[in-house]
């Protein structure tokens, strides 16, 4: 591969923004996940109790939470849940959705399993979005808002990859272009 890409060019928060383009997440659909965010409190506590029963049977999965705080960690998970109807997805929520796909890079976690969890949160996000009174609207809405999330867990791991590789070889181009060429 000869070419450089422009995409290469987008990092960072920018990533977040980048991506509400390519969705077309509108102003309009933004707003309506605003207002099932009640909802989305409720329905918290039940999301929480579905990925934590799935994640500690598996063994691969559970070995993650030996020695950790569990309150803070449903804690945690249920705040990330309820901020997908935040309505607001600007810089600021790119920088703490991309924080927590960086955690999960510090702890040596293989991506497919944040990607696989998604499908928990995607069950219990739709639950919430047909309780809005536009129901198909609200529910294509939070598939967009979850995809970011998936592409974010996505990226911070890419990220990790190539800033080692660039470290190594000298500049990012270069590292692309090792891991691009067969
Ligand atoms: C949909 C997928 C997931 C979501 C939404 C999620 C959410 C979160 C959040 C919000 C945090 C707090 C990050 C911070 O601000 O410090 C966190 C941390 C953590 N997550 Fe996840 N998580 C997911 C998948 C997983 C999986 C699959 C595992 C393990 C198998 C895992 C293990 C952990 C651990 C051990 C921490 C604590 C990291 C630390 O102490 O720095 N997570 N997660």
């Amino acid at each position: 591969m000869s070419v450089d890409r422009s995409s290469w060019e987008v990092k960072d928060e920018a990533v977040l923004a980048e991506l509400v383009q390519l969705l077309n997440l509108s102003a309009d659909e933004a707003a309506i996940l605003r207002s099932p965010h009640d909802a989305a409190q409720k329905q918290a506590p039940a999301m929480r109790e579905d990925f934590y029963t799935r994640l500690l049977a598996h063994p691969q999965t559970a070995e993650y939470f030996t020695d950790i705080n569990m309150s803070r960690m449903y804690a945690m998970l249920q705040n990330w849940f309820i901020e997908l109807f935040s309505g607001v997805y600007d810089e600021a929520y790119a920088r703490r959705r991309i924080n927590i796909g960086k955690a999960h890079v510090r702890i040596g976690l293989p991506v497919r399993y944040p990607i696989a969890m998604l499908d928990v949160a995607i069950a219990h996000a739709e639950a919430v979005a047909r309780t809005h009174p536009q129901p198909d609207a609200a529910v294509a809405a939070v598939r967009k808002v979850i995809a970011l999330d998936m592409a974010v867990f996505q990226q911070a791991h890419e990220d990790r990859q190539l800033e080692f590789l660039s470290n190594m070889v000298g500049n990012e181009r270069l590292a692309r272009r090792l891991l691009s060429e067969e």
